[in-house]
């Protein structure tokens, strides 16, 4: 059996196909109000100073900071760093479309070794990062510091220990949830770590609040989730190909009876660097 591999960490792995399902699934996700309304949360709470540097590590297809140049209150500059090669050139292609490409840049790059300098960003955002990477405190580590002192640290993520889709039996349910999370994620359960995590490595926990993102009858954020990662669960060998179609095309008619549940907790930590 192949061990699980976030699709994420190991992005560079993927072939064309794979790579471009993930570009639209991270698209979609960043359109859908389920999600924008949990990013608009932690801009406002930012309440972003004019001239504001912002830069967001693990910016996949720039979705969630083109999403944040795009405010209103945005006056200030923006870049997104990823390992996917892949991904950033679609982020630069998205930005020119949408004619944001003067206000935020893209480059390759790891979080784990950012060749940035201390302190030179007001604001490090990690958007549904920190439970694909390799190494968590490392990456934590990076974000601090190269925020300046008094300067913030963003992340945000699913507590994806916590996600569930429903299925009549519930054994062979809890089998698929946790094959789908062990697919998908390095780190389901960091977020539970960070309040504990982030003053060892010099951040100051300013706030944290969690959403709990449901749907019920009705889906498009699960449904795509499911869609998409679910083939990772049978390249993974965490479950045969036809289990996983039977599991999958149960979620499909629970959409068209209008009978479907999925839910999951995302939680938002913003904590300041020391000065
Ligand atoms: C779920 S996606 C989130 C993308 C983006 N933040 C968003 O909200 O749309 C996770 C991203 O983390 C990136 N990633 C994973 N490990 C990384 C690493 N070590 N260094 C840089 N990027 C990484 C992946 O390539 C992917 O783009």
């Amino acid at each position: 059996m192949m061990a699980a591999r976030d699709p994420h960490r190991y992005v560079n792995e993927l072939g064309d196909a794979e790579a471009a399902r993930l570009v639209d699934r991270l698209e979609s996700r960043a359109k859908d109000s389920v999600f924008t309304r949990l990013i608009d949360k932690y801009a406002q709470a930012l309440a972003f100073a004019p001239g504001t540097r912002i830069v967001e590590v693990g910016c996949g297809t720039g979705a969630t900071l083109r999403r944040l140049v795009r405010r209103d209150d945005f006056r200030g500059v923006a870049l997104g760093i990823d390992h996917s090669q892949k991904f950033i050139a679609a982020a630069k292609g998205f930005a020119a479309q949408e004619g944001s490409a003067g206000r935020v840049d893209f480059r390759v790059g790891d979080a784990h070794r950012l060749e940035i300098p201390d302190g030179t960003f007001d604001i490090v955002i990690a958007h549904t990062l920190i439970s694909h990477v390799e190494d968590p405190a490392v990456v934590l580590r990076e974000m601090a510091r190269i925020a300046r002192p008094g300067g913030r640290a963003v992340v945000f993520d699913g507590d994806y220990a916590s996600m569930t889709f429903a299925h009549p039996d519930h054994a062979f349910g809890a089998r698929m949830d946790a094959a789908l999370v062990a697919a998908s994620f390095n780190n389901p359960r960091i977020m539970r770590d960070l309040p504990a995590l982030m003053p060892r490595l010099g951040l100051t926990l300013e706030s944290a609040w969690g959403d709990a993102v449901t749907e019920i009858g009705e889906g498009r954020y699960f449904p795509s989730f499911a869609e998409t990662y679910a083939p990772f669960v049978v390249k993974a060998g965490l479950s045969g190909s036809d289990a996983v179609a039977a599991w999958l095309a149960h979620q499909r008619a629970a959409l068209a009876q209008g009978t479907f549940f999925a839910a999951c907790v995302y939680y938002t930590f913003i904590a300041q660097r020391a000065s």
